[in-house]
């Protein structure tokens, strides 16, 4: 069966917000194209399972229209010729694993991601935000244990463990993304390191030195119950997929947690926050 198309119709004037959600959402490559009366169509691919195109449209606005086309079976494809390696913080280099890179002893620390079915190569902003966050507390010496919400290909849980933190666990409610961090894990030579299953964000036990979670605003509204209890008491909660401007619901439902660090990139927020 080819790919089938999932084809988002937006006023040009939302267009980069419907692709940002489509990002968000999971997919690996949006593709525009002008309809000339005014609207785009944002071409992607989210998979034949009826389940995963009902959960990427219920995050689309009200007014949006969209629709499944049977794909050009050409196109899903052209998007990996274009993917590059993107530097990331002071050590960091992210590199879609069908790309050649020379990895120089004593050059910056690779992770190979293929995505899969799953979120992204690594390239979006806020994954590069929450990538950057969790090198530099990582760096600090202090964070032994990681704890990835919403891993997708398991990017942040991956680095982590390469960044040198001694155990990290890593959940999706998507059974893909999970797929998918076992094997980035095993491409990267840390699958001892990584675990990652579909375990809920409320049943997880313990508590991790650092927790982090690039999930839409919502989910995280959602889950902030566990967020604040899983970061341990010196620990530190790292949240992205929220924008700039527009979080302060998302610190409200954290709170007691505090605000230590907010960065910014392409219109996203990654926040680390800290109990009191
Ligand atoms: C924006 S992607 C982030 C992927 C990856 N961590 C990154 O930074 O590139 C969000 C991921 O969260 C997952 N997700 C959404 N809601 C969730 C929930 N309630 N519990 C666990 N994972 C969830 C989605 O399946 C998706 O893989």
């Amino acid at each position: 069966m080819g790919a089938r198309s999932f084809v988002v119709t937006v006023a040009v004037d939302n267009a980069e917000l419907a692709a940002d959600r489509l990002w968000q959402a999971g997919v690996r490559a949006v593709e525009e194209r002008a309809t000339g009366d005014g609207r785009v169509e944002l071409w992607t691919v989210v998979g034949d399972a009826d389940a995963a195109i009902a959960a990427v449209a219920s995050t689309l606005d009200d007014g949006w229209r969209w629709r499944i086309e049977d794909a050009d079976d050409e196109w899903p494809q052209t998007w990996r010729e274009h993917a590059l390696p993107m530097v990331v913080g002071e050590r960091l280099t992210v590199v879609p694993a069908w790309h050649e890179h020379d990895v120089a002893a004593g050059e910056r620390v690779v992770v190979r991601i293929e995505p899969g079915a799953a979120f992204g190569l690594g390239d979006h902003p806020t994954t590069a935000l929450t990538l950057a966050a969790l090198e530099r507390e990582v760096s600090l010496g202090t964070a032994a244990t990681v704890l990835d919400v919403g891993c997708g290909t398991g990017v942040l849980a991956i680095a982590a463990s390469m960044l040198g933190v001694d155990r990290a666990r890593a959940v999706d409610v998507s059974a893909a993304a999970v797929e998918s961090t076992i094997a980035n894990a095993r491409l990267n030579g840390v699958s001892e390191a990584v675990d990652c299953d579909t375990t809920p964000v409320s049943e997880l036990a313990g508590v991790y030195d650092l927790v982090v979670a690039n999930i839409l605003a919502p989910a995280l509204v959602a889950m902030s119950d566990d967020l604040r209890r899983l970061p341990a008491s010196h620990g530190r909660l790292v949240v992205s997929g929220v924008l700039a401007g527009a979080h302060h619901h998302v610190l409200e439902a954290l709170a007691p947690m505090q605000p230590i660090r907010t960065d910014t990139s392409g219109g996203w927020a990654a926040v680390t926050l800290a109990h009191r």
